[in-house]
């Protein structure tokens, strides 16, 4: 094709015609077509002129030839919805250039040239949030994975490193603080009230991590010592009020400095490291180097507006984004399709940290309860894709579960093959030999080999095969030997038809029924379709536990007799495999009611192991409350559904609740003796007040199910005694699920205390979606009217519609309006943000594994979506892919 011969016009579209064009499918893109870019672009200079209706950017870029790509003689820059107003080659003007689509082409005829683009765009009408927009009056960026090319044109891609120098003017009275990547090197004033910074940023990165805040801000400031004796300033920025809900975030930083020294060797590399909340955001935060950009979800807490949970998550989202500077900065990406290679890794790290700041198995718990209710139904539904995917429409559609959670699922089996000390070399091997690179999953894989001494080649089938393995389990026992029988099969997902056996690590142990104890943690590998293995020294049959502390992600199933797992959940030695046998009494217990399976007689037998293993649990001095609130945890409604071949939600919740029901009532007195004890620990954050406050709440939820009466007066009084959130909100919920009306005065009475406090509001709108209450559906209707509620931020949108596709009785309802409210939403914010529409598009692609008439509401509504004219690149894709 000669380009040279498109006429380039001022406003640089050749394609601009008279006719609409005819809609055309987004193009795929492939893996398998990755090529080098033909061009290096060492250093960028950006210059900012900044407004909030009108930011004019110069971007000056060093290019050279890449001896390592083929040659091409002209180069791409990506835009999108930008034009240039000027372009510069080697200091002179050229019109030469030529748009192809929303990219820049520009001819460079000799190895090495200098590249001077303007542009110039409208952050108050970025409503994407994505490039740079306007958020409370202050300008913020995001560019991970494609936002950059919305700001200047660029080679928008992860492996083009650049150092870059940004320099920034605008009115000081309107943007006081500006910050960028790096160490601030300058400022100044200049006329009319404005004035100016510099940054520079000394090591290479991708365009995904450039990031530019400009706002009124404070911040909290602290400094942090590194383990060779650098002295690093610490900043946190909020608006003025935040102020002092940002001492826990500053203290996850500084933990995070330090575990990742510890435990990773890995030192921070700036002389500054800074943080902005900002409450217009699409994700949870951003890694941008040494310029982090939060959620406000995710910086601000004190007791009063901030639950236990959201301590939680705010540690380990400031640890995530902090780890990211070696996994993700400092080592990259080669293109999105290893997206895993620093999610995953990530991910893996932060949970690390999360344990070792508090209780391992916890939060070893509560990952695997994420893993199975989020990233199972996706490994099993038209969404399925390996951790290192193969295609895509849209990159955003796959900062998935699969590629974050099981992403570091994949990677904790490589540190639990090769154990903690010779993972610790591998993680050193990676970082030491692809520093300053933009690597691949591959890369990664063998930096382990190497450095913790593994094979991996049969391992990496977990990366390029979807779907979660089943591994079915036999116990045989004969003369002293009991021999295990393990089989595995990786189902079918969309475009993998048939799979190979993958390496699936298993921690087991064998118990002596009579002495209640083991013969000692074994790790065995099953490596193929079927393997047996043996284990010699038991007279009796012994009891089997597996997959302790869930050492691969896979769903284990076998015949087990309620006596086995009654003995586990009182015996087991593993934390985990003692809540997984809890789980798998309900679970089982569960299902055979709802396949018709259990008579009353078989039923009622079904619920009196489980109360007395419940009785256990509760009785069980030696047991800390934070872990005995985790054992109090019923499975979920959606890991339920997922056992089942075509579920129906109705008759799940109705089961899932008539056992809550049967145990509040069976246990009252115990759970309202909990309740007491818990309630007479003073409110502090350490561990046990934590976990009384955290079964104080789960005692209120069975005494709700079984005697109403009784709970709706303990919560009303919960709520009115609470002085902090935890409390305050688990009272609430509980109340919101009633028809009493404690309910009414207590939702306003939240409503009033907290007002104007955007994350807690947002609370409120989570607490009445998700609601047991059977009207759950009509409040939503009205809520979506609430003069609070807006389409454009995105907490706010979450926080009513998320929640409330979990609900059964509101978005599973019969008659289809549940699935229409969403399809709606869907519709209405495509347009304004379609990152955040296309993530409401995956509870309706369920349809195949629910009962026919809910299946074809679902699909109709799907359907409905696919014919609106002018859909994003997101939703389509999400859309036609649901539909499958
Ligand atoms: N890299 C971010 C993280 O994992 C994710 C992220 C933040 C993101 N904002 C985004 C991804 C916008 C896509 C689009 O921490
Ligand atoms: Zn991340």
């Amino acid at each position: 094709m000669d380009i040279a011969r498109t006429p380039a016009t001022p406003d640089g579209n050749p394609q601009m015609a008279d006719a609409a064009p005819e809609p055309k499918e987004p193009p795929l893109i492939r893996r398998a077509d990755y090529r080098p870019f033909p061009w290096l672009v060492p250093e960028v200079s950006l210059d900012f002129r900044l407004g909030l209706a009108n930011t004019r950017v110069k971007a000056t870029l060093t290019v050279h030839r890449n001896a390592k790509a083929e040659p091409n003689p002209m180069i791409r820059l990506n835009g999108d919805g930008l034009t240039p107003l000027e372009v510069l080659v080697d200091g002179q003007p050229i019109n030469s250039w030529s748009m192809d689509g929303d990219d820049l082409m520009v001819p460079l005829p000799g190895d090495s040239h200098l590249l001077e683009v303007t542009t110039e765009i409208d952050p108050s009408a970025n409503s994407k949030l994505m490039g740079l927009y306007a958020s409370n009056g202050m300008l913020c960026t995001q560019c991970e994975a494609e936002g950059f090319r919305r700001i200047v044109f660029f080679p928008d891609r992860p492996d083009v490193l650049s150092t870059y120098k940004v320099r920034m003017e605008g009115p000081k009275d309107q943007f006081p603080v500006l910050l960028s990547n790096g160490n601030e090197v300058a400022t100044g004033e200049a006329d009319d009230g404005v004035h100016w910074a510099e940054w520079h940023d000394p090591w290479p990165k991708p365009s995904y991590l450039f990031a530019l805040v400009a706002g009124d801000l404070v911040a909290n400031r602290h400094t942090f010592t590194t383990m060779s004796g650098r002295k690093v300033d610490l900043g946190i920025w909020v608006r003025d009020g935040d102020l002092e809900r940002t001492d826990h975030a500053m203290q996850s930083l500084k933990h995070s400095m330090k575990w990742d020294e510890e435990t990773f060797g890995r030192e921070y590399d700036l002389d500054t490291f800074n943080i902005v909340a900002v409450s217009d955001f699409n994700m949870g935060a951003m890694e941008n180097k040494g310029l982090n950009i939060f959620n406000t979800k995710y910086v601000l807490a004190d007791t009063e507006t901030a639950t236990d949970g959201d301590y939680d998550g705010i540690e380990g989202v400031i640890g995530h984004e902090y780890f990211h500077n070696w996994s993700g900065d400092r080592v990259t990406c080669r293109d999105w399709f290893q997206l895993s290679l620093k999610e995953g890794f990530t991910v893996l790290r932060d949970q690390l940290f999360s344990a070792d700041m508090g209780s391992e198995p916890v939060k070893r718990i509560e990952d695997v309860r994420v893993l199975r209710s989020v990233q199972f139904p996706e490994d099993s539904g038209p969404l399925a894709h390996p951790i290192r995917p193969d295609s895509y429409q849209e990159i955003s559609n796959f900062y998935t579960a699969t590629v974050y959670n099981k992403g570091a699922e994949v990677i904790r089996m490589m540190r639990t093959l090769a154990g903690p000390e010779r993972f610790r070399k591998g993680t050193d091997h990676y970082f030491e030999s692809h520093d300053g690179e933009a690597a691949t999953c591959e890369d990664f894989i063998e930096a382990i080999e190497e450095g913790a001494g593994l094979d991996l080649k049969q391992f990496r089938l977990w990366y390029s095969q979807a779907g979660t393995p089943k591994v079915s389990v036999v116990l045989e026992h004969g003369g002293d030997t009991a021999t295990l029988i393990l089989s595995q099969t990786v189902p079918p997902t969309p475009g993998q038809p048939d799979k190979k056996p993958m390496p699936i690590p298993l921690k087991v142990a064998l118990f002596d029924r009579k002495t209640g104890k083991h013969h000692g943690e074994q790790l065995v590998t099953l490596n193929e379709a079927q393997q047996s293995f043996s284990f010699t020294g038991f007279t009796e049959p012994p009891v089997l536990s597996i997959n302790r502390t869930f050492s691969a992600p896979v769903a284990i199933e076998r015949e087990v007799s309620n006596d086995d797992l009654v003995f586990l959940a009182a015996h087991d030695d593993d934390p985990f495999a003692r809540y997984e046998a809890m789980q798998d009494l309900v679970v089982r217990h569960l299902c055979a009611l709802l396949s018709g399976s259990l008579d009353d007689k078989a039923r009622d037998a079904g619920r009196e192991a489980i109360g007395a293993a419940f009785a256990a649990v509760l009785g069980d001095g030696q047991l800390d409350d934070l872990m005995r609130g985790e054992l109090l945890i019923l499975p979920g409604e959606t890991y339920l559904a997922e056992q089942m071949l075509v579920a129906d939600p109705a008759a799940i919740r109705a089961e899932r609740e008539g056992l809550k029901a049967w145990l509040g009532t069976r246990l009252e007195s115990e759970f309202a003796s909990l309740h007491a004890g818990a309630s007479a620990v003073p409110t502090t954050r350490d561990a046990a007040a934590k976990g009384a406050r955290k079964v104080k709440t789960q005692a209120l939820v069975y005494l709700a199910a079984g005697v109403p009466g009784r709970a709706a007066e303990m919560a009303a009084a919960q709520y009115d005694a609470a002085d902090n959130m935890t409390d305050r909100q688990g009272a609430l919920m509980v109340l919101t699920g009633l028809q009493t009306p404690e309910r009414t005065h207590k939702l306003l009475d939240f409503y009033n205390r907290f007002r104007g406090n955007a994350l807690v509001i947002d609370k409120w709108f989570a607490l009445q979606a998700s609601s047991l209450h059977p009207s759950v559906l009509e409040q939503v209707k009205a809520l979506a009217e609430h003069p609070d509620f807006t389409l454009k931020n995105p907490n706010r949108v979450r926080s009513l519609y998320m929640p409330f596709t979990g609900t059964a009785q509101g978005f599973h309802a019969a008659s289809g309006e549940g699935y229409r409210i969403i399809a709606d939403l869907i519709l209405a914010l495509d347009p304004l943000n379609p990152q955040t529409a296309a993530r409401f598009v995956t509870p309706l692609g369920r349809w195949r594994r629910l009962e026919p008439g809910r299946a074809a509401l679902m699909r109709g509504e799907l359907e409905r979506i696919a014919a609106a004219p002018k859909l994003s690149r997101d939703t389509y894709e999400q859309v036609t892919r649901s539909l499958g």
